[in-house]
This record gives structure tokens, sequence and C-alpha cells, in this order.
């Protein structure tokens, strides 16, 4: 990468630009002695550890050891390219960047995800034109239905797929898209006589765009009452739901400007929300919220607003949320919508300014652990309120600002009609019972990074293991894909390596362990894959270790799954929903025999080997 610009001017940019003006574009940062301080992005923490020096021009992280400069800075966070990175700082600047480094030849050039990018813009137009054309007629008929004028509909680039087999296909092939980068994009599959079947066809396309204006992916829905209601791009090398807004791209200033965001689940709840003026809306899409979520939150605010559906399912989510996001350090409210309505509908009927009052009134996290706890409780008896006082005083003792904290035991005081002294004196009995050593212990647990560095535990040494072979033996994939794929690889670094080597492989490449390593961004991750390169060897008899591997990784998967959905039924069978907590039951039960055969087959292998 570097070489391509000319070394003195990379040089001169570094010492022309603030690394503090760019940095702050992505991480809230105050100003401390010399330096700026501020929540580390590149790992969840409670106190600022991340550290800018504008002198040195460079940041360190004191908690996780991250570091580096402006450049590596926008690569690693921004997702630029170096090359990238290097014209965003040189226009922030207003320099211009030497010309003979776009030799016509360099532009041509473009790497791999630069043309993926361009052809889903592609894809977008086609879909926009479609829903202008008659085509579109039905389409267009049902975004009116639904309150949208053109103007939000032409922000949010919506668009409609045509009720056809193969247009968008024959469409990107006449503009010399391969059918391969079609496939990969997720816009098409091969149907069985090996022509394009369009993935989308009889839908309002909504284009979901990442915080810098790219398409990533898509999502559509049917106009009428049919299933599934909305369909989404597949995993892609774009796309990844769990770490994508959607409508972070329009929201990102409101959101630094309102210092809040709200979010929301459904795309047109989120498209409601900005054609109501409500501009730091974005939405997670019906996928639960992931740190990954709260981490890109976080670059542009501390204040998230939780805005999920009125029915059981979004107030579980609420609930998770919440702790997801402030184990994350960010100060989380809950919004809860009158009558169980969907945000998209009460903004319809209400405006602007009732939402904006709900916003106001959204309780904090505390508040509405308070709320949910008294509905349950009857706070006018002593046991009642005992037991509320039980089931906030955890959330009570992660409260950061001690201001903050004596406000909420106000508050519970004054709603449990207790003294201030007492619910002081249960806090104090609650550390002395967890023991400030273990808490603090476990708070640190809850917000380090995945640890990894040299001791491999058994379970992380068979997924490199399983890797290296993968890496020479491809021919292995399919059976390995079969048997749970990337969730085998509970090692985050091994996870990502295989599943762009998987990704890769499927669409046609050819790819090879070494060239893997220009298709992997992240430069931990990178260290990972040329350790396994380096490292490992595939021994002679691989075949009986491998079967022996890819069982009790299978065995681990599953003993991981039973687990969380035990859980999930656990939560189902307290809110009395029983329906769904047999239907779990069942699911567990499949899943417990399966694991079962697998114990016997993987001590049936054992025994013939021995
Ligand atoms: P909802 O079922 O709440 O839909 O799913 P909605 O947003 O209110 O949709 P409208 O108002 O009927 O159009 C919330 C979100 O979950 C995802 C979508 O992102 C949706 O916006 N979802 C839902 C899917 O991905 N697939 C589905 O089949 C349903
Ligand atoms: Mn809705």
């Amino acid at each position: 990468m570097p070489g391509q610009i000319p070394q003195d001017f990379i040089d001169d940019l570094r010492s022309r630009v603030d690394i503090v003006d760019v940095i702050k574009d992505y991480v809230p940062l105050k100003k401390q002695g010399q330096n700026y301080k501020g929540l580390c992005p590149f790992h969840s923490e409670k106190t600022p550890s991340f550290v800018v020096s504008p002198h040195k021009q460079i940041y360190h992280c004191f908690g996780c050891g991250k570091g580096g400069n402006v450049f590596t800075f926008l690569m690693d966070k921004g997702g630029f390219t170096f090359v990238d990175a290097v014209a965003h700082v040189a226009k922030l600047c207003g320099v211009a960047v030497p010309q003979e480094e776009l030799t016509p030849e360099k532009a041509k050039q473009k790497s791999l995800r630069e043309k993926y990018f361009h052809i889903n813009k592609l894809a977008v137009v086609f879909f926009q034109e479609r829903l202008d054309s008659r085509q579109g007629k039905a389409a267009g008929l049902y975004l009116a239905k639904r309150g949208l004028g053109k103007e939000i509909i032409a922000k949010f680039a919506l668009g409609y797929a045509p009720n056809a087999w193969d247009e968008l296909g024959r469409y990107l092939l006449s503009k010399e898209i391969t059918e391969e980068e079609i496939i990969t994009l997720g816009l098409a599959t091969k149907g069985q006589s090996g022509k394009l079947i369009d993935r989308f066809r009889n839908r309002v396309i909504f284009p979901i765009f990442d915080d810098r204006n790219r398409v990533i992916g898509f999502g559509g829905r049917v106009l009428d009452d049919s299933q599934p209601k909305y369909l989404n791009s597949p995993e892609t090398p774009l796309f990844n739901k769990g770490r994508q807004l959607y409508g972070l791209n329009l929201a990102k200033a409101a959101i630094r400007d309102e210092e809040k965001a709200i979010l929301m689940e459904g795309y047109m709840d989120v498209i409601a929300a900005h054609q109501h003026g409500i501009g730091q809306a974005v939405g997670t899409l019906g996928t639960a919220l992931t740190a990954e979520h709260g981490k890109l939150l976080m670059r542009y605010t501390y204040n998230v607003v939780l805005c999920f559906d009125a029915d059981a399912a979004g107030q579980e989510a609420s609930l998770r949320g919440m702790d997801i996001l402030r184990q994350l350090g960010l100060r989380v409210a809950v919004m809860t919508i009158p009558d169980g309505k969907d945000p998209d509908e009460f903004l319809r009927r209400n405006g602007q300014e009732g939402f904006s009052q709900l916003v106001k009134q959204a309780p904090s996290l505390v508040e509405y652990k308070l709320a949910k706890q008294m509905e349950k409780y009857n706070k006018n008896t002593v046991a009642g309120k005992v037991q509320i006082l039980q089931a906030l005083i955890p959330d009570l003792y992660q409260v950061q600002s001690p201001v903050e904290r004596h406000g909420f035991i106000e508050l519970i005081a004054q709603r449990l009609s207790l003294s201030e002294t007492v619910i002081y004196a249960e806090m104090r009995k609650f550390q002395t019972k967890t023991g400030p050593t273990r808490f603090s212990k476990h708070e640190h647990e809850e917000t380090a990074p995945v640890p990894s560095g040299p001791s491999l535990n058994a379970a992380v040494k068979g997924q490199r293991f399983l890797l290296k072979l993968l890496l020479e033996k491809p021919e292995m994939l399919p059976e390995v894909e079969e048997a749970g794929g990337k969730e085998l690889f509970t090692d985050q670094f091994y996870q990502e390596i295989y599943q762009i080597y998987y990704l890769l492989r499927r669409s046609g490449h050819n790819i090879k362990a070494e060239d893997l390593i220009t298709h992997i961004e992240k430069e931990e991750t990178r260290q990972k894959l040329t350790e396994i390169i380096l490292d490992d060897e595939v021994p002679a008899d691989w075949a009986r270790i491998y079967k022996d591997c890819l069982l009790t990784l299978q065995i681990d998967w599953l003993k991981q799954k039973i687990a969380e959905k035990n859980a999930l039924m656990i939560e189902y069978e307290k809110s009395g929903n029983v329906t769904k907590s047999l239907e779990i039951l069942a699911e567990l039960q499949k899943m417990i025999q399966k694991r079962q055969s697998l114990v016997s087959t993987l001590v049936k292998v054992g025994n013939s080997l021995e």
C-alpha cells in the first residue's frame, strides 16, 4: 500500500493535520491537561483510558494497548484503505493528492471491495428506475399508502424489484458485472437450470448504507401480507447484519448535534422518524442488538434511547439491549410507545411533537427497571419493597456517576416510601456479600476485550487446527460448513478468517492462504492468519485428528446453543408465554438428542483409534 503515494507527501500531511480533529469525529474527547481523553473505541470500557496527544500526533489506549497515527486510526476505525485515509486527510487539510499516484492503471485496479460497492450502487439505480416506471406502480401506491412522499423516498433511495426472474441479473450482466460477483453480493442465486434468479422479486427495496454512504446490502418488503414480510441480503463480504445500523448515514450529524441516538427496530420506523423530523433515528433491522452496534453509536454519542416495538418481543429486546449498551459505558433510556403501537404508527398519528414528548419522558435504565419491578411486586408490603430493591441494587452499582446514582436513590426512596439511608445500607450489604474485589473482577471480565495470546486452550487449539487444515485442503470446506461452519469457531479471529475464506471460496475464488491476507483488513486477524500460515503444519495423519476435532467443536457449539435456548425458555416461562416456551422446549430436545448422538460417535471414533 504505502509507496504508491510519495513518502514526502505523507509526512507533510501528517504534520499538517491535527489528529484530534480527525479522531473526535469518531470518539467524543475531553481535554485533560495537554492531552485529550475518551472511551476507547477499540475495546469496551467504562472509564476513559484512550488518550490522544496533539503534540505527538498519536493515540494510545492504556487499557487495551492499541495505538497509532492518524492513518492507522482511519484504517482501523473508519474502514478506510491506506490510500483512502490519505485522501481523506488531504481533503481535510485542503491539499490535493499528487497526481502521479492516480495513474490510469492504478485507477483501474480498484480493490475488490470498491468494485462490490459499485455493483450495489448500480443495483440501487436499477431498483429506483423500476419504482418510477410503469412496473413500479403498485409499489408506488403502496409507499404512498404508508404515508411516504417523494422526498423521503429519494432520501432513503427506496426502489422496487420487479416481478420477474432475472431482470436485475441481466441488467448487471449487461454492465459487465460477472455472475460470480452478482452471486457473491447476494443479488441473485443460480437456479437449477444454471440461470441467474434475482433474490428480490416484487418487493419494495430498502438499500442499506454504511456510515460512509456506501451501499452494503438490501432489504425488500412484500406489498401484501405474504411471507416472509422482509427479505434481506445474506451475509456477504460487505454485509454483516449485527454490525450495521440502518439510517446511520443520514442520522449521524443529527445524533452528534442532539447528543442522542434513537434506536428502532424496523425500516419503516426509521423512515417515518426521519420524515417527521426525528433525524437521529437508526435501526437494528430486527436483529438482536450487539456490542458492535453499540460501538458504532459510540463514535457519535454516549446517549441512546431505545425505541423498540411495544410487543413482548420488543420489550425483551429492550431489556437485553439495555444491558449490552450499559456495559459499553453508554447511557441508556427506554421509550415505551403507548397502546402497543410501533414507532411508525405512533409517528403517523401523533407527529414529531407527540414523539419528542415521549423521548423527553423516556425513563433511564434504572427508572425503567424500577417501573417494571413495581408492576411485579406490591410496593405497599415490606416483602414487596425488599424484592423491588434487591432487583435494582445490581443496576444501581453499575451507574458510573455518584451524582447520578444519588439521584436514582432519591427517586427509589420516594417511590417506595423508604429512607435513602436504608437503600445505602442495602447497597453496602450487597457489596460485602459479593465482595468488592470479586465485584470489580466481574466488571473487568465483562468489559475486557476477548482474550487472545499464547495460552491456547483446547477448544481454540482445535479451531486453529481445523482452520489450518481448511487452508491447505479446501475440499473439506463443504463438510465443515455443513457441520456448523463459522459457528464452530468461538474464537472471533478464527471465525473471521473462516468466514472470509469461505465466502471467497464459495464465490469461486481459488484463493490460497497467502492471498487471503490481502482480504483481511483487521490487523489482529491478519496477525493470527500469518501466525497459522507460518507456525503450523498439517500432520500426515490429519484425517483422524480432523474427525475428532470436528466432532468436538460441534459438540461444544451445541452445548452453548443449548444453554442459550434454555435461558430463553426460562424467560418465556417467567413471562407466562407457554406456547413459545413449549416451542423452544421441542427445539431443545432435538438439540440434546443431536448432541448425544455426536458424543456417542465421538466415543466410537475414539475407540476405533485406540
Ligand atoms: P416488524 O415485524 O416489526 O416489521 O419487524 P415492521 O418494521 O413493523 O414492518 P412494517 O411496518 O409491517 O413494514 C421489524 C424489523 O425486523 C426485520 C425488518 O428489518 C423489520 O423492519 N424483519 C421483519 C425481517 O428482517 N424479516 C421479516 O420477515 C420481518
Ligand atoms: Mn411497522
